[in-house]
């Protein structure tokens, strides 16, 4: 966010947010001619049983690895973590910040039971990732669904519309206590948080954001602004996806709104039910570590941006290969989009997504985030400048490959794109999420599997977003789509009773 425009109030502002209080104060601790009689075991030292761990990871790290509650760094009042906790509602414009060591996961979990302390009705984007369902079960929610708009060509799931919620808001039969949507999406979609803000606020709901992947916005004016500064009440980021922390680091923020006094204590109460009394410390000192580092990343992020418009010039310069967020912006929930996700398609190489995903990384080396049937999603870290002259010349190999493949065998090659169904409509829900994941069960054959109520979440993997949730009826759409998803080479499915989705757990009759 920005610094002050008087030069001494600018000047302390920076000595300021300059300093990673949490990670100092660890560090401190860590150097310290200590002897510790405590947990963890290994006591910071890699004498007897930990020689190996110190082999692996240093001593330093061992000695980091500090427990809570411990004097000079959260014991008490006005500690060092409890600076770096304002430190980083200030950079992400909060009124309070937590830091999570379960990931988003653990905020949207979070966001859940806190919603179920003060009403049950909960209208959710369709396409939420499954820790906000594990939420809406453990809180026992009762959720009505806002669509989000489908490129029915590439199965990507956008955003969701101000007019699209109102009416989910309007159709939901209990008073709406909170909504959930996600936003940016897992391509890099942005939607309208201001506008979905007011239609929330003025049905006197208040808006959590699963900003799981937008934990950089707001800290370059090139880039989409912050959903906690665009109105949203409740926001939860993983600062371990792009924003420079450590994979399982996340935030929640509360943002400063009219509801903030209401849902705070029930964020305080959920936050108990959801983190370790063992915090991790290597990843709290990573979360106030890469603060320090983005509040003053002007110059790094601008030089990322201008790397990146290089990298979609040459995307768009190939001539086999093409940027899908340029066609983003015609759908009407999409206002902007993140700069540092490049979903391209990669239909030109004859296979699907996923089948290219793994080629990349077993036979070139190059990791890429996720896929879809059409689709390889690549992910620059903020502030990074990687080349992807390495990625094109794979994808060129691979597409070479594959036509001269195609040209000797008979066409019915098993990891075609065409082989993997489009993105089901989800079945109809007839149970409470909760009433149907602790009702008793059965396993069924998939074939006897249609028109039975799921008793568990079934979330194609990446992105996982669930297609069938607890309490909606299982349909033959979505059966097929998530087995030709498990049989591809890099597909899973998050909940499933075996890989193949051969059997389905069901509400018994
Ligand atoms: C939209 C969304 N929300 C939440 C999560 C969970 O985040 P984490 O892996 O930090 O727990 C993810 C993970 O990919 C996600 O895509």
């Amino acid at each position: 966010m920005p610094s002050p425009s008087d030069p001494s109030a600018r000047a302390s502002h920076q000595a300021r947010t300059s300093r990673a209080p949490y990670a100092d104060a660890l560090h401190a601790a860590a150097v310290r001619d200590s002897q510790f009689l405590c947990t963890p075991g290994h006591a910071g030292t890699g004498s007897g049983v930990s020689a190996g761990l110190v082999d692996f990871f240093g001593e330093h790290i061992l000695s980091l690895d500090i427990p809570p509650l411990f004097d000079g760094i959260d014991l008490g009042t006005d500690t060092p973590k409890d600076e770096a906790l304002q430190l980083a509602a200030e950079a992400w414009g909060a009124r309070r910040t937590w830091f999570l060591t379960n990931g988003s996961s653990q905020g949207n979990r979070m966001a859940a039971l806190a919603v179920g302390t003060l009403g049950t009705g909960v209208v959710t984007q369709r396409s939420a990732h499954s820790s906000f369902i594990d939420g809406i079960v453990l809180a026992g929610l009762h959720p009505g669904f806002v669509s989000p708009s489908v490129d029915e060509v590439n199965g990507i799931a956008h955003g969701v519309t101000p007019d699209s919620l109102r009416r989910a808001i309007a159709a939901h039969p209990e008073e709406v206590t909170a909504v959930y949507l996600v936003t940016p999406s897992y391509f890099g979609a942005v939607a309208d948080v201001r506008a979905l803000a007011e239609v929330a606020h003025e049905a006197g709901a208040f808006l959590i954001v699963d900003a799981a992947w937008g934990a950089h916005f707001g800290f370059h004016p090139d880039l989409p602004a912050s959903p906690v500064t665009e109105g949203a009440d409740v926001v939860i980021m993983s600062t371990h996806k792009l924003a420079g922390s450590f994979t399982q680091s996340a935030l929640l923020h509360l943002g400063d709104t009219e509801f903030a006094d209401r849902i705070e204590p029930a964020l305080e109460r959920a936050f108990m039910m959801t983190a370790s009394t063992s915090e991790n410390a290597h990843l709290m000192a990573s979360i106030d570590i890469a603060r320090r580092e983005l509040v003053d990343a002007h110059d790094e992020i601008a030089a990322s941006l201008d790397n990146i418009r290089h990298l979609r010039a040459q995307i768009e310069g190939s001539e086999h290969y093409h940027l899908l967020s340029g066609d983003f912006m015609s759908f009407n929930d999409v206002v902007d989009i993140d700069p540092f996700r490049l979903p391209i398609d990669i239909t030109s190489t004859g296979l699907d997504g996923h089948a290219v995903r793994k080629r990349l990384a077993q036979e070139h080396g190059v990791y890429v985030e996720m896929a879809t049937a059409t689709t390889i999603v690549v992910l620059i870290g903020l502030g990074k400048s990687p080349e992807i002259t390495r990625l094109l010349a794979a994808l060129d190999e691979i597409r070479l490959e594959q036509g001269a493949a195609a040209a000797e065998s008979s066409p019915t090659s098993s990891s075609r794109a065409s082989d993997i169904p489009p993105l089901p409509q989800a079945g109809a829900l007839v149970r409470l999420p909760r009433e149907a994941f602790f009702g008793e069960s059965e396993l069924v054959p998939a074939a006897e599997a249609v028109g039975r109520i799921s008793v568990s979440s079934l979330a194609a993997y990446p992105p996982g977003i669930p297609n069938v949730l607890p309490g909606e009826e299982i349909n033959q759409e979505t059966i097929e789509f998530l087995q030709a998803v498990a049989a591809s080479p890099s597909g899973h499915v998050r909940g499933s009773a075996d890989p193949q989705l051969r059997q389905f757990r069901v509400v018994k009759e």
